[in-house]
């Protein structure tokens, strides 16, 4: 399978993702023309530096090395605390402004690594390596980074885009099929608020991806990043389109909160907070209910949750209100009017959203 090269346009800050088979191989000859020269250090989920660090030593070996810095695996790693561990262990070990930092993992890895790499000196060079489906079809594009708090999820975090992205299809091959789960999640999404076409490749593409068929996988990773590129490059810092990127996500991060960053992983928390958005649009008659049943039957065919029994709906409107994607104090919801065509809006009754909260967690 040819390894692909999209760009993210981005003027100054433009950069490459690389999609396909091999291509965390490629890695050393590719940071040649963008390393400044300093130490290299590669953050890490520790299971993920377990299972790819020595491949990504080996890519780097014809121009340099890199010293490995890991933090434990998953969603309570996101934090303050690790992000702080991991700025020390960076001076400690003389990291320089012309240092790079490379991102291996997950989301969790991309969105901690990203954030030290923005705060470390005032900023240095930043590349991420994806190694779950949901960082290879969103996280790791865009320049989104970022920490939790306990009063809620990414309060803290900077824009600072990667100088690389490099998507390697093989790497999810090790990926328990729960996660794949997950980056399918954030795949249908970009069919639903972006284009139907797409929507309809990845549903007829997920029982390949869910058997970690390389060529299904590059084909879905490609397609998400042509659309996330796209939308960054038009509204890098979220002051319009690129909101629609959060579909899902007033009610799936406070699924995530509320179920305490482990009963609900972020993928399947969208995928729940996609159908919920669908019931208030539908609700409000910002769509027909026949979008509600294609959100839900197109997340249920893949596996994932369409409800969330035995949560409690006040505290899930209580982290609602929380949501730091507010106008004027009001929460932002992104609601579909059809498939491929989503609406911004702040304008939705609270009656209308207890109400599909009880029917979710009923
Ligand atoms: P994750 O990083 O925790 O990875 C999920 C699990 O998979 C972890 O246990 C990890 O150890 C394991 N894993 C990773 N790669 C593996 C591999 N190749 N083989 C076997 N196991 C592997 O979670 P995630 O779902 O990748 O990311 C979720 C995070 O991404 C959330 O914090 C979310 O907020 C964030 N996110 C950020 C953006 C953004 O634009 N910055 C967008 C979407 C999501
Ligand atoms: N995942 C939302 C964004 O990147 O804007």
């Amino acid at each position: 399978m040819p390894v692909d090269r999209l760009p993210v346009d981005l003027g100054g800050r433009s950069y490459d993702i690389l999609v396909g088979a091999g291509a965390l191989d490629r890695l050393g000859e590719e940071l040649a023309p963008l390393w400044r020269g300093g130490p290299v250090f590669c953050i890490a989920d520790e299971r993920v530096w377990g299972l790819y660090g020595a491949a990504v030593q080996t890519a780097l070996r014809p121009t340099g090395s890199c010293s490995g810095l890991t933090f434990r695996s998953g969603e309570p790693s996101k934090t303050w605390a690790t992000a702080g561990r991991l700025l020390r262990d960076l001076a400690a070990e003389g990291m320089a402004r012309d240092g790079l930092v490379l991102s291996l993992g997950g989301g969790v890895a991309g969105d901690l690594a990203g954030f030290v790499a923005a705060s470390y000196a005032r900023g240095v060079d930043f590349v991420q390596l994806p190694t779950t489906l949901l960082a290879q079809v969103d996280s790791s594009v865009g320049g989104k980074t970022g920490v939790n708090l306990p009063e809620g999820k990414n309060l803290v975090g900077a824009f600072h885009q990667p100088r690389l992205v490099v998507c390697d299809p093989l790497t999810l091959g090790s990926l328990p099929r729960r996660e794949i789960r997950c980056g399918l999640a954030e795949a249908l999404k970009h069919g639903f608020i972006a284009d139907g076409m797409y929507l309809a490749q990845v549903q007829s593409l997920s029982e390949h991806a869910l058997s970690a068929d390389p060529a299904a996988l590059g084909e879905i990773v490609a397609g998400s990043c042509r659309i996330k590129a796209a939308v960054v490059k038009a509204d890098e810092r979220e002051a319009g389109l690129r909101a629609t990127l959060n579909f899902g996500h007033t009610i799936g991060h406070a699924i995530e909160k509320v179920g305490g960053y482990r009963r609900y992983r972020h993928g399947e928390a969208v995928a729940i907070g996609m159908v919920g958005a669908a019931m208030v649009g539908a609700r409000m008659g910002v769509c027909d209910g026949s979008v509600v049943d294609h959100v839900r039957a197109a997340m249920g065919r893949v596996g994932l949750p369409t409800a969330a029994p035995g949560l409690d709906a006040d505290e899930l409107l209580q982290a609602i209100s929380h949501d730091k994607k507010t106008e004027r104090g009001r929460v932002r919801w992104v609601l579909p009017i059809d498939v491929g065509k989503v609406t911004v809006t702040p304008e939705v009754p609270q009656r209308t959203v207890v109400r599909v909260l009880r029917e979710l967690v009923g």
